[in-house]
């Protein structure tokens, strides 16, 4: 089973250290044990946040302060790979033909952003796409997609389940409220509707709801089901992984 689990910087990286990043490294590593193969996109969270605002300050233009995030997505990538073991890159793929050459040796495939204009919910899509992954999983700090922002709306309702072109429509319509952030942005809803992708969004900061809605399909986020796809996909069905 090849899976694609793209990880939020504030899931991983709340703030500087250790003990978060190894917990998802385990769990990472328990998954490939069990014979998932696992390509793993990493977010630049709060520091690529200050980092961003500070250059905006100091003048830098758009272009300039999506290299510095996509730079932080990579520092924030190369923390995970120090956490995992010597079956992984030695450092973040640059591009989605690295990241599959990397998933062919049967090595860990890590990487940050690659393109600016774009954030890692696109890139996760994209490499889900570009190797066919059985299953993409965002692993957000929110706990699954919300027909609005549910800190300032006390009527916003979790999805259990929506179709790809519903996530698309629920996305398009949380980006038009100024200030209401998806956990999914639209690009990357743009991608999965369009390559049928079987999508998880779940709270990502306990990694052990991450192993469980890879091997059991159980989360409690938001499950997007490709159109004209059966209930559960037999990977669940069975014990095989
Ligand atoms: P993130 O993917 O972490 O963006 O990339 P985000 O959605 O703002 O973060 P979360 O999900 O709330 O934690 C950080 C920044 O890096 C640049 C963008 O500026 C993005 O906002 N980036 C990232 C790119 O320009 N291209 C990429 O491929 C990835």
């Amino acid at each position: 089973m090849k899976v694609v689990v793209s990880i939020g910087g504030s899931v991983l990286v709340p703030e500087p250290g250790a003990d978060r990043v190894a917990e998802h490294a385990a769990v990472i590593e328990d998954l490939i044990d069990e014979g998932c193969r696992i390509g793993a996109v990493i977010g630049g969270g709060g520091v690529a946040r200050e980092y961003i605002s500070a250059a905006r300050n100091l003048g830098a233009n758009e272009i300039e302060l999506d290299q510095l995030g996509i730079d932080v997505t990579r520092l924030n990538a190369r923390l995970l790979i120090a956490a995992l073991s010597e079956e992984s890159v030695t450092a973040p793929a640059l591009d989605y033909e690295e990241a599959s050459e990397a998933l062919r040796r049967d090595d860990i495939c890590v990487m940050g952003g690659v393109a600016p204009a774009q954030t890692t919910d696109a890139v996760g899509a994209a490499l889900a796409e570009y190797i066919d992954a059985d299953l993409l999983v965002y692993a957000t700090s929110v706990p699954g997609v919300y027909s609005a922002d549910p800190n300032k709306d006390d009527d916003a309702t979790k999805y259990d389940e929506l179709s790809a072109t519903e996530l698309v429509d629920a996305i398009a319509g949380l980006e038009m409220n100024a200030g209401a952030s998806a956990p999914v942005d639209l690009l990357a809803a743009k991608i999965i509707e369009r390559s049928g992708m079987r999508t998880i969004v779940l709270d990502g900061t306990d990694p052990d709801r991450i192993a469980r809605a890879v091997r059991h399909g159980e989360h409690g986020g938001t499950d997007i089901v490709p159109d004209g796809v059966g209930a559960e996909p037999t990977y669940w069905a069975s014990d095989e992984q």
